[in-house]
């Protein structure tokens, strides 16, 4: 390994040594209990997913259950947790699991980059945590992480560069621990000093929650959740043009139909 390398394998590792989070998908590493957990956290932060991981994992303790999950148990669950699609991309690939594999999740990128909801860093991320095998892979903590670090001036960064070092620099020996240390140092420096990852070619601007579509999206299925309602009703709530754009979203992805005048979460 490379000087540079070695020192900064060393600076992750201590960092970790002092800083490291305790998860409850760190302590169950089944390969169901990550693969769920992976998905939760690939749009929501960990403390939110902390909250919302017991109670789901308590109603849906395997791919059966889940795969089995009624829409409305599945959601209300879901709640709080946003991009709601995820869910439904859960009960999915618990079907495909439980069909095709015999509820057995495969060991297997390729395989896994198929499932609904599962891109390729995903994938990628689930064979790290729950088989322990050393590919190499980024998602936003790791770009952040190999940026901060080797790529202080650059700007317009690829990830094919930084993907080469995660490469040079990943744990054969033990991935899964050395993959929670990049996870929990690019956490940190997310929270201190600049974001690295503006220097990233890839990078795109989060659009705003306040006033988008998604917010209205969300609001109208935690309504339709308490009560199925009219259009009218809605509206009353909901006073402007992005209440028909959320209704024809939900209703196109199979979250909610419409039944005469009424508006409900789908059977
Ligand atoms: N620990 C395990 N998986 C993680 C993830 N996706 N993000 C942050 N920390 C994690």
């Amino acid at each position: 390994m490379k000087k540079r390398d070695g020192d900064f394998v060393k600076k992750v590792w201590g960092f970790y040594k002092i800083n490291k989070r305790p998860m409850p998908w760190r302590v169950d590493i089944s390969p169901y209990s990550i693969f769920i957990s992976e998905v939760m956290l690939q749009q929501t932060q960990v403390a939110r997913v902390q909250v919302k991981y017991p109670l789901f994992m308590q109603t849906f303790p395997d791919f059966k259950s889940l795969s089995l999950a009624d829409t409305r148990t599945l959601l209300a669950v879901w709640q709080g947790m946003g991009y709601n699609r995820r869910a439904l991309y859960l009960r999915a690939a618990a079907a495909i699991i439980e069909e095709k594999y015999k509820g057995v999740l495969p060991n297997n990128v390729a395989l896994l980059d198929e499932l609904p909801g599962i891109g390729y860093a995903t994938a990628c991320s689930v064979i790290v945590f729950a088989f322990n095998v050393p590919v190499s892979f980024i998602e936003t903590n790791i770009r952040r992480v190999y940026i901060h670090h080797f790529f202080s001036e650059k700007k317009k960064i690829d990830d094919e560069d930084i993907l080469a070092l995660v490469l040079e620099t990943v744990d054969k020996k033990n991935p899964r621990e050395w993959y929670w240390a990049l996870m929990d140092y690019g956490a940190y420096l997310a929270k201190h000093g600049q974001n690295p990852n503006i220097r990233s070619k890839h990078y795109i601007k989060q659009k705003k929650f306040k006033g988008s579509v998604r917010e209205v999206r969300g609001g109208v299925l935690s309504l339709l959740l308490k009560q199925s309602s009219t259009l009218k009703r809605l509206k009353e709530v909901y006073a402007d043009e992005r209440l028909f754009t959320a209704l024809e979203q939900l209703i196109k992805e199979g979250f909610i139909t419409k039944d005469k005048d009424t508006y409900k979460i789908i059977q």
